[in-house]
């Protein structure tokens, strides 16, 4: 449904995004994560068709913006980065200003603003200005005005900053009943949780590159596999760590009193951990408890940056 072939936008000396390639299927949400200053915004601005790329092509269904960008803006939703919200406008207002300006009318019209109230949850404070809304009513509001007209793909700008978590719970919700009826979704964020719970598919995006892309499984593949196992009980760390330690397959992070945390390298899809436990079952060590973390996405944008990916 998204197609976008090397993009490129270069503000004065700043190359801002520089050969970004991606496609979104229909009823796909691709998340675009990396930190401030990345070039999401860019990006995004770009398949808006708001900004102009330097370089690169973008096309919906097949339909290239550059050479029929009217075509292509009525098929599109767009929630920006900051709220574009009158005060003294209700919602009902907003999203019939909205509607109207994407050429609904009538009882479509009508029937497309309450479908949308209902999905953000503003059905019944729809009549008072939206000077009376919390921060997280306003963000909510924000992201019902791109979705008024059933638009065909949705472009989002980090659509929960600075909201409360049950606001933000209500959006990611949405979205995802966006895509689950077909819709293609663009999400930018700087979250990781957000992108991990959320996101089909994640591009890792930094100085406007594409450094990794894939499911979540396959970007944590790219981690290298390691697991981090915890493992407490009435056991002597040092000697259970001596049995178990083969350098080849565990490494010992720490080890304390009753504390013992391994690395696990991933083998054979996955058993490396289920190996381990089955070995220390073997053994008759006596456990209170095991945790194992998954590898991460915050630890493969170390790897491929030598930076945290921190909110
Ligand atoms: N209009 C502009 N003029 C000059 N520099 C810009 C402009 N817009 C963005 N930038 C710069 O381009 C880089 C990418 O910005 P942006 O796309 O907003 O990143 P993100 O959305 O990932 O935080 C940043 O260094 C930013 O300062
Ligand atoms: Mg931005």
């Amino acid at each position: 449904m998204i197609q976008v072939e090397n993009l490129h936008k270069r503000f004065g000396d700043l190359q801002a995004v520089a050969g970004i390639s991606f496609e979104i299927a229909a009823g796909e949400i691709y998340g675009l994560l990396g930190p401030n200053g990345a070039g999401k915004t860019t990006t995004l601005s770009m398949l808006s068709g708001l900004l102009a790329p330097d370089e690169g092509r973008i096309r919906f269904d097949g339909i290239d913006l550059a050479s029929r960008p009217l075509e292509v803006k009525g098929m599109l939703g767009i929630v920006p980065q900051e709220n574009a919200l009158y005060e003294d406008l209700s919602a009902q207002e907003h999203l019939r200003l909205w509607g109207g300006l994407y050429g609904l009318t009538g009882s479509d019209l009508t029937t497309a603003v309450e479908r949308v109230l209902e999905w953000i949850g503003l059905t019944g404070r729809d009549r008072e200005p939206v000077k009376n809304f919390s921060g997280g009513m306003k963000r909510r509001l924000n992201l019902g005005l791109g979705l008024v007209h059933s638009p065909r793909a949705v472009l989002l700008d980090e659509p929960t900053v600075g909201i409360d978590p049950q606001a933000r719970l209500n959006i990611l919700e949405v979205i995802r009943q966006v895509a689950d009826a077909g819709t293609a979704v663009l999400y930018t964020t700087h979250h990781l949780e957000e992108a991990e719970k959320l996101c089909d598919r994640i591009a890792i995006v930094d100085h406007g590159k594409v450094l990794a892309e894939g499911r979540l499984d396959e970007l944590q593949k790219m981690v290298g596999g390691e697991e981090v196992l915890t493992l407490r009980g009435d056991f002597d760390s040092e000697t259970l760590a001596t049995q178990l330690t083969d350098p080849s397959l565990v490494r010992v992070l720490a080890k304390e009193e009753g504390r013992l945390v391994l690395a696990t390298l991933e083998q054979d899809g996955g058993r490396g951990s289920v190996d381990l436990l089955s070995k220390i079952f073997a053994l008759g060590v006596s456990m209170d408890g095991v945790s194992i973390e998954p590898p991460s996405l915050n630890g493969l944008f170390l790897k491929l940056t030598g930076r945290q990916l921190r909110d």
